[in-house]
């Protein structure tokens, strides 16, 4: 099976366990990982162990990445066939009930990149799709990103990130913040990135975020005509920790990078 069909048949199922999940909320136990605003429910790991299998069961031997039950190591070999799964983007709104600002995200690399990849939005009943080379779509129709041509007029999502990493952001986003006609954050990283795909939003910013979270997400931007880039302006690296990331529409991405604190 195509990695893509694959990736497709998977979210449909997960969305529809998540909206279950999601309406019976108040029931789920909560845990926290590595501080109190880290969360982690059952659904998470519900989710995580249903792609892992089936994964397993489509494509024997493919390494896995994944953000929770340990499976956040990435591989010595970052040339061979790797999926990168973060079963819940945005826990924090899932918990919280923060309507429908979280996503199921499947990505699938080889040859050291990103392949093919998909990010449900459960609530909202809609499915980003990519596969390199042959473009993105939103439930099926072909996505563009926008054509804000200036910081001033454009919308851009700053996502706030973690606490740790917030004095860093604004020392970054300072003049982004300043000069840029909106600025907004889902506090969902799969959510902000694919608003750049679809032209809801102008641009995306993160100080640091790990490759379960923009795998699937930066792809389908950049088929969907986005450009992706470090602060530093440098190609983001998907075997990587935490890369700073903007995406954008391509049109504003010079004047962003430029209007950054990159130092
Ligand atoms: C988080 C969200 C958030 C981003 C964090 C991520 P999680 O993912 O995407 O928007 O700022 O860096 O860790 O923990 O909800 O899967
Ligand atoms: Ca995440
Ligand atoms: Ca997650």
């Amino acid at each position: 099976m195509p990695e893509r069909t694959f990736i497709a048949q998977t979210l449909v199922t997960q969305a529809a366990y998540a909206r279950d999940q999601y309406a019976q909320r108040g029931a789920l136990t909560v845990s926290t990982k590595r501080d109190a605003n880290d969360l982690l429910t059952q659904a998470d790991l519900a989710i995580q162990a249903a792609i892992v299998d089936g994964i397993r069961s489509a494509f024997p031997g493919d390494y896995i990445v994944g953000e929770e039950d340990g499976l956040n190591v990435l591989p010595e070999d970052t040339h061979g066939r790797c999926w990168f799964i973060d079963p819940i983007d945005g826990t924090q709104n899932f918990v919280r009930g923060l309507y429908p600002a979280y996503g199921i995200s499947i990505g699938f690399a080889d040859q050291g990149r990103a392949q093919a990849g998909g990010v449900a939005l459960p609530q909202n009943g809609t499915a980003f799709l990519a596969q390199r080379g042959s473009g993105a779509t939103q439930n099926g129709e072909t996505m563009r990103v926008s054509s804000v041509a200036s910081l001033d007029r454009a919308r851009v999502e700053i996502d706030f990130g973690h606490p740790h990493s917030r004095a860093t952001l604004l020392h970054h986003t300072k003049p982004i913040m300043e000069r840029a006609g909106q600025v907004r954050c889902h506090c969902a990283a799969v959510v902000g990135i694919c608003s750049v795909a679809t032209g809801d939003a102008d641009a995306f910013i993160h100080p640091g975020l790990t490759p379960w979270d923009f795998a699937a997400a930066v792809l389908i931007a950049e088929e969907a005509g986005a450009r992706a880039t470090q602060f530093d302006g440098t190609a983001v690296p998907l075997y990587a920790e935490a890369p700073s990331l903007v995406v954008s529409n391509g049109r504003i991405h010079d004047e962003i990078l430029d209007t950054l604190h990159s130092g």
